[in-house]
């Protein structure tokens, strides 16, 4: 169990990853930081009054500022806003921009060794401004977005063949975006390689229908995204830091060569453990899928440049 988690935004996906932190007791303290007085502390309260039926001992704390997150092992950094009509794409990649270069400068006072962990959109260009921001090394600052685009992918799959997501190994890499490249050549289920198992069209149909997840559920709630799979994904990645479990996940990390990429943040296989990203595994690709991958990373080079880089 760590001492202190600190999660950033205490909006949907904050929220609903502060009550999972604390439910798996993987924090003695939760603490929740947002801008809008009265919420962080008003949701945090009523979650640590869960504790008794949840089975749980630990705090979750709400603040407005960033001192009780002093000294935090793992912050969760979900600040930001959703893209609202009228609104281009560049809007919300400055807007956001902004929050989460503030968010790093408090990080970076207040908690010089935390692990971060970024999940605010679009995720790998916020991963980029919170390592410059934080002046952090890039094992101590990981992206969530394959965790959720693979869970979305594993569950449409074990849908479409009756079977449980359980047994599907899979692993979706690139930005979180229209690019990213699920890697049907790697996925298996309980070593079984899927195109045994279902028809190139149907696996083809998957694959789309998971790059569209996202947009899949803001077209059904309108007003806002998902958050209860994207808290899962992050809190999945405290787990495997927290709990040092070596997990070989995708996440998000800046590459210094690895798939002959460098200086971009781009969705990659990370070992996670209690040093934060540990390695990133270089695997081999098929040529389309390297071809993806690399259309995919210079995507979120462009707009790393636009963000002052
Ligand atoms: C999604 C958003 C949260 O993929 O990025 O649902």
């Amino acid at each position: 169990m760590l001492e202190k988690v600190a999660v950033v935004g205490a909006g949907n996906v904050g929220a609903t990853a502060a009550q999972r932190l604390a439910e798996k007791n993987l924090a003695r303290t939760v603490v929740m930081i947002d801008v809008v007085e009265g919420v962080p502390q008003g949701k945090a309260l009523d979650q640590w009054q869960s504790g008794p039926i949840e089975g749980f001992d630990g705090r979750i704390v709400g603040s407005n500022g960033y001192d009780p997150a002093a000294g935090a092992d793992v912050v969760v950094v979900t600040a930001g806003i959703a893209r609202k009509p009228g609104m281009s794409r560049d809007d919300l990649t400055k807007t956001n921009a902004g929050i989460v270069r503030s968010v790093s400068e408090q990080i970076a006072r207040v908690a010089p060794d935390a692990i971060v962990v970024v999940v605010s959109n679009p995720l790998d260009v916020m991963c980029y401004v919170a390592m410059k921001t934080t002046g952090f090394p890039r094992e101590r600052v990981l992206g969530m977005a394959g965790v959720l685009d693979t869970a979305r992918y594993r569950m449409f799959l074990a849908e479409a063949m009756d079977l449980s997501a359980q047994d599907i190994q899979a692993m979706v890499l690139g930005g979180h975006g229209d690019t990213m490249v699920p890697l049907v050549s790697y996925t298996t289920v309980s070593g079984i390689p899927v195109g045994q198992l279902l028809e190139q069209s149907r696996l083809d149909a998957i694959v789309e229908r998971t790059r569209n997840g996202g947009a899949e559920i803001v077209g059904y709630l309108k007003t806002g995204s998902a958050y209860y799979a994207p808290s899962a994904a992050a809190v999945e990645m405290v787990e495997a830091i927290a709990l040092d479990r070596k997990r070989l996940l995708p996440c998000s990390a800046w590459l210094q060569g690895e798939f002959g990429l460098r200086d971009v943040f781009c969705g990659v296989p990370c070992k996670l453990g209690r040093r934060g990203l540990e390695s990133i595994v270089d695997i081999r690709l098929t040529e389309q899928e390297r071809t993806d991958l690399h259309k995919s990373a210079e995507a979120v080079r462009a707009m790393q440049a636009m963000v002052g880089g």
